[in-house]
């Protein structure tokens, strides 16, 4: 476990299957400091049999840290939790949000919110099995379920029989019934009163907002209703969101990374990691950054460089710094190189 003193999990960024893996994370480290970072969902039985490296290593200077099992057998995910804690995350989280067909042949994610004593069993077994906090991560209710009770119920049973203080609510239901994932995150409409009122009727609990959040306004507005925000496809397709995010939200008095800084961090990181020998090639890392120079000149030959297989083949890390001179060059000024203090348009 990290002996760093953890700060407060007023943002995050949410856990997203494919996109959240360490090496995200290491860029969005880069960029914020104290904002709670969430793994993939990772299934407890791939950590209880599989290859526990695979699934659990991550890099140092990535805390805080959350790592997401997805998982309804309670000895099961107690297991994989202790693997979670030994491996130096900061929480555990229990899925029952997602609403894939797969996860719900396996009896977990959303369609656990209909089975409120079974997510206490594994919220317990996982409890009992670690020190750090077991949190859970659910929506507002499932398929057509329109009402606010049964959520107050499902958050109010968990209170009174878990130790679970941290609950983090996706703002709108899971339709299990025909809908895609990605329509699931789009479609059920959003109910942020629901997700408000659960904070004035539960205020001992920790309360965390999540869905269709993008700019930093809005952020201000939900903390002055919730504890904590998380966002998720904002985080990922423009990453330079965050940059403002311990000055504005944590108090930091540190100036915002620069953009040369940034890119240079992951040029040294890239080249540290693929020649490391554990298999990573320059694709794995750079596929996260596309989104980087959003908003910037230059950002569509960023993007292009960073994405064209013929370039990554040689898997050397110099078309990361080939890549951001052609931003520089987008933003030369009468001649005068400013791209060193390159700041975002407001
Ligand atoms: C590509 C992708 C993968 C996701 N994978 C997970 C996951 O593994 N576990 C989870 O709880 N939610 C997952 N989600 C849902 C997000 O955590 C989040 O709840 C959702 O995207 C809404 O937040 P946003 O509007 O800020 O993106 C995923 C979302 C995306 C876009």
């Amino acid at each position: 476990m990290t002996s760093k003193k953890l700060p407060p999990r007023r943002l995050s960024v949410a856990p997203m299957l494919d996109w959240t893996d360490r090496h995200y994370r290491h860029m969005a480290r880069q960029i914020t400091q104290n904002t709670w970072l969430y793994s993939e969902m990772i299934n407890s039985g791939a950590i209880v049999y599989g290859d526990k490296n695979r699934f659990l290593m991550f890099n140092e200077g990535e805390n805080p840290v959350a790592l997401q099992l997805g998982g309804s057998d309670p000895a099961e995910l107690a297991k994989a939790a202790q693997a979670v804690e030994e491996y130096g995350y900061d929480e555990v989280n229990l899925n029952c949000g997602c609403p894939s067909p797969r996860v719900q042949k396996g009896a977990f994610g959303a369609c656990l919110m209909n089975e409120v004593d079974l997510v206490a069993d594994c919220l317990n077994a996982m409890q009992d099995a670690v020190q750090i906090p077991v949190t859970i991560k659910h929506r507002i209710g499932v398929d057509r379920q329109a009402e606010y009770q049964p959520l107050a119920d499902f958050v109010g049973t968990l209170r009174d029989k878990t130790d679970c203080k941290t609950f983090i609510v996706h703002a709108r239901n899971a339709w299990l019934d025909g809908l895609s994932p990605k329509e699931n995150r789009e479609v059920p409409p959003l109910k942020y009163d629901y997700v408000y009122r659960l904070k004035q009727e539960f205020p001992e609990l920790e309360i965390l907002i999540n869905g269709g959040i993008t700019t930093n306004g809005q952020i201000a507005e939900h903390l002055r209703h919730v504890d904590g925000v998380m966002v998720g496809r904002e985080a990922y397709h423009n990453p330079m969101v965050m940059r403002e995010w311990d000055q504005l939200f944590y108090g930091s008095s540190h100036l915002p990374i620069e953009y040369a800084d940034l890119v240079q961090r992951l040029f040294t990181y890239s080249q540290a990691q693929i020649q490391s020998g554990r298999g990573t090639i320059l694709r794995h890392i750079v596929r996260h950054s596309l989104g980087l120079m959003h908003g910037l000149k230059g950002a569509r030959a960023w993007r292009r460089m960073l994405s064209d297989a013929t370039l990554l083949k040689d898997n050397d890390g110099t078309l990361i710094l080939d890549a951001w001179k052609e931003v520089e060059r987008a933003n030369r000024f009468g001649g005068g190189l400013w791209a060193h203090s390159l700041q975002r348009p407001v």
